[in-house]
């Protein structure tokens, strides 16, 4: 719950340009966009709260993609922190239903397909199974016209 929480406090070191930035990042700065998955391990390390350690870690995998692509550190499967391969699919929906500076809100039809088309890529393929049956009847369901 802690890491769900604060699973993007490392954002804190991301400056405002790059996660404000309304068009495609250049590559340093998405180099610079990732960190925050590190930094958030830091941060949460250096508090010195009870399972730090966990979360720290927790926090730091939830770029992490089912197939091995993601970040920091390019972990596989269920090599990744269980946590976190649920933060992902849980942060992906919000991040996709809610209006960003560079995309536009959508609708729960479009993330579940989106979502869907990267499940066994980006997506725990059983942890997908169990987030479309949670989400169908979860009153924090986004719904847009
Ligand atoms: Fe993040």
């Amino acid at each position: 719950m802690m890491a769900a929480a604060f699973h993007d406090i490392g954002k804190i070191g991301t400056p405002d340009r790059i996660l404000l930035k309304t068009s495609p990042l250049s590559d340093s700065e998405w180099l610079q966009m990732q960190q925050h998955a590190d930094i958030g391990e830091k941060i949460m390390l250096s508090l010195g709260l009870k399972n730090a350690i966990l979360v720290g870690k927790v926090i730091r995998h939830h770029h992490e993609h089912y197939d091995g692509s993601g970040y920091p550190d390019g972990l596989l499967g269920e090599d990744i922190p269980l946590p976190s391969r649920i933060i992902t699919i849980v942060d992906s929906y919000d991040a996709m239903a809610e209006k960003r500076a560079y995309h536009q809100a959508r609708s729960h039809e479009e993330i579940m397909e989106i979502l869907h088309q990267e499940t066994g890529k980006k997506h725990d393929p059983c942890l997908m199974s169990d987030f479309c049956r949670c989400i169908e009847s979860s009153p924090l369901r986004k719904i847009y016209a």
